[in-house]
């Protein structure tokens, strides 16, 4: 059994308010807990987006009453909403813009980049989904205004070497990989069809390789998870996503058993990182027990998402959470879960 602190996950979508058939803040923050995260931070790309405070009020309020861990939230911008972000700034954990296509459609294009760059008050990272021909433009203004700024789901080589040269010329970035990109590529997305579709998209197993062998220039793992009903996967046009709360760990504990990386690593990548960069609260008593030995095959139909499917339905794996405490409170033991709704606290960032 192997004790770590309550994980962070930066990067998950909760889907509500608007899209509660794909996730709920119960399901969603349950799915975190047996997971091993007591810490996630949700993105804005809602039905309707989060671009203005009164629907990042909304939303909280909506969370207050239904998590069972904490959770924090990220602003979203189309560019027109610049007078909004001295209102929010203190609360949110950055703002999240989308320059490729992705669930959503919130697109910004180099202009609005650029002002929201200009408007964005330092304190919170300003966080970004971009990939491709898209990242050079970004590091461009990155350079020119001297913004933190975290990159989601680096995918490739080519990226992070990009992002690895940038950051040696000093400029103040920090990156994140999913448990998709480390575990997965385009091989195995070719049998999962649209069970692996997702943005970025699975790369080679080249781009794959070159992510672990320079895990020292990644930043973080952040889950994406980014659930979508089998429905909607089985229809003509899937939509983009994955989900990975309760899988992110497993995986990564198998890694450790194959040598891969490390127990240090997992903490460094998981809740130190992620704390510093984003000044999450934390709490000395909220903690997780983990029994890394007995191996088992990853089944999503007792998941608490409700996405009871996943890409890694199947795998064997070690690694699972016997208990979470949050606060010193049992919150979490043998895939039950103890919280009361609602126990879960809306966080914003210390600082
Ligand atoms: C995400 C979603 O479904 O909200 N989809 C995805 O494929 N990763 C959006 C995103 O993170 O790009
Ligand atoms: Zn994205
Ligand atoms: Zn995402």
């Amino acid at each position: 059994m192997i004790t770590l602190p309550g994980l962070i996950d930066i990067h998950v979508h909760l889907r509500t308010p608007g899209q509660e058939e794909k996730e709920d803040f119960l399901t969603g923050t349950s799915a975190a807990l047996a997971g091993g995260f007591a810490t996630v931070l949700d993105m804005p790309n809602n039905k309707v987006p989060i671009i203005t405070q009164e629907l990042l009020q909304q939303k909280m309020e909506l969370a207050r009453k239904n998590t069972v861990c904490d959770i924090g939230f990220y602003f979203g911008s189309l560019g027109d909403n610049l007078e909004e972000f001295p209102k929010v700034a203190s609360q949110v954990f950055g703002i999240k813009l989308y320059l490729n296509v992705t669930t959503g459609n919130f697109l910004i294009d180099e202009e609005k980049l650029r002002a929201i760059y200009e408007a964005w008050p330092e304190s919170q990272p300003i966080l970004l989904h971009c990939e491709g021909k898209t990242l050079p433009m970004a590091l461009k203004i990155i350079k020119s205004t001297n913004k933190k700024t975290h990159i989601c789901h680096v995918s490739s080589k080519e990226e992070l070497s990009q992002i690895m040269t940038a950051k040696k010329e000093g400029l103040p970035l920090t990156c994140g990989v999913t448990p998709h990109h480390l575990f997965l590529t385009d091989i195995d997305g070719q049998k999962l069809g649209p069970y692996g579709r997702m943005k970025p998209f699975l790369k080679t197993q080249a781009d794959q390789d070159f992510l672990w062998s320079n895990l020292d220039s990644i930043d973080l793992i952040e889950s994406d998870h980014a659930p979508h009903t089998k429905a909607e996967k089985e229809s003509e046009n899937p939509p983009f996503g994955v989900p990975g709360l309760e899988t992110t760990l497993p995986l990564l504990l198998t890694a450790v058993s194959e040598d891969k990386l490390t127990i240090d690593d997992i903490k460094r990548l998981l809740f130190d990182n992620p704390k510093r960069i984003f000044n999450i609260p934390t709490d000395e008593n909220t903690y997780i027990e983990v029994d890394d030995t007995k191996p088992y095959t990853l089944n999503p139909i007792p998941f608490y998402t409700k996405c009871k499917w996943s890409p890694f339905e199947g795998k064997k794996v070690v690694g699972k959470v016997k208990t979470v405490y949050l606060r010193g409170e049992k919150v979490f033991e043998n895939g039950q879960i103890l919280a009361e709704k609602g126990s879960g606290r809306i966080i914003s960032p210390v600082v």
